[in-house]
């Protein structure tokens, strides 16, 4: 056993578990954008496992982008309050976006990144998450498609951390507490 299997206390989602999944929420993907040719927006750096499955089991012909964001604040008064570290280099008007997620917490990300892109006058804007902790959200927030919904606990692998490590672990383990907790 490595130091990052150590450290997970157990397999919450196993790779087959996650393939699987992924490929029936691409089959809708294809349904929904069946004739058209949608721009999907990678949000770095949770996302970048799921979004290279995801599209590689899509059939649709797709064009790529890229963002990385951060939120501050929560809801109400802060909402709006989203930098943008890394913009996208497509001009979105007109143009179909799919924003790939790894996972919704609080809401405010996508809550705030929503708005953004819904301001560039875009033909549509959907949300497909690979998890959603539906128990923390501060705002309201539906994403569109979402793979699995969990319970509030401290989830990494598959492309999300704690403190940049354990994104290469093929699966989605819940970290030990004395990990963070020390
Ligand atoms: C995570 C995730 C979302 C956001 C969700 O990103 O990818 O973007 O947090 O949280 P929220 O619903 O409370 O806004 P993170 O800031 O950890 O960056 P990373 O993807 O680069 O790890």
């Amino acid at each position: 056993m490595n130091d990052m299997q150590e450290n997970v206390e157990r397999i919450m989602l196993t790779a087959e578990q996650i393939e699987t999944r992924v490929k029936e929420v691409a089959a809708q993907l294809d349904k929904l954008y069946e004739g058209r040719r949608p721009v999907v927006v990678c949000i770095l750096k949770g996302s970048v496992i799921f979004f290279a499955d995801l599209i590689r089991s899509m059939k649709t012909p797709l064009e790529l982008d890229f963002m990385a964001v951060s939120s501050y604040g929560t809801g109400t008064a802060s909402s709006g309050a989203l930098k943008v570290r890394k913009d996208l280099t497509t001009d979105i008007a007109g143009r179909d976006v799919l924003i790939v997620e790894d996972i919704i917490d609080s809401g405010n990300t996508l809550y705030n990144l929503k708005k953004l892109l819904n301001s560039r006058a875009p033909a549509s804007v959907n949300i497909v998450t690979l998890l959603d902790k539906p128990e923390r959200r501060e705002v309201p927030m539906e994403p569109e498609y979402t793979c699995f919904v969990i319970e509030d606990e401290f989830v990494v692998g598959y492309g999300m951390d704690y403190s940049e490590d354990y994104r290469n672990l093929p699966y989605i383990g819940v970290l030990k507490r004395s990990v963070y907790e020390k």
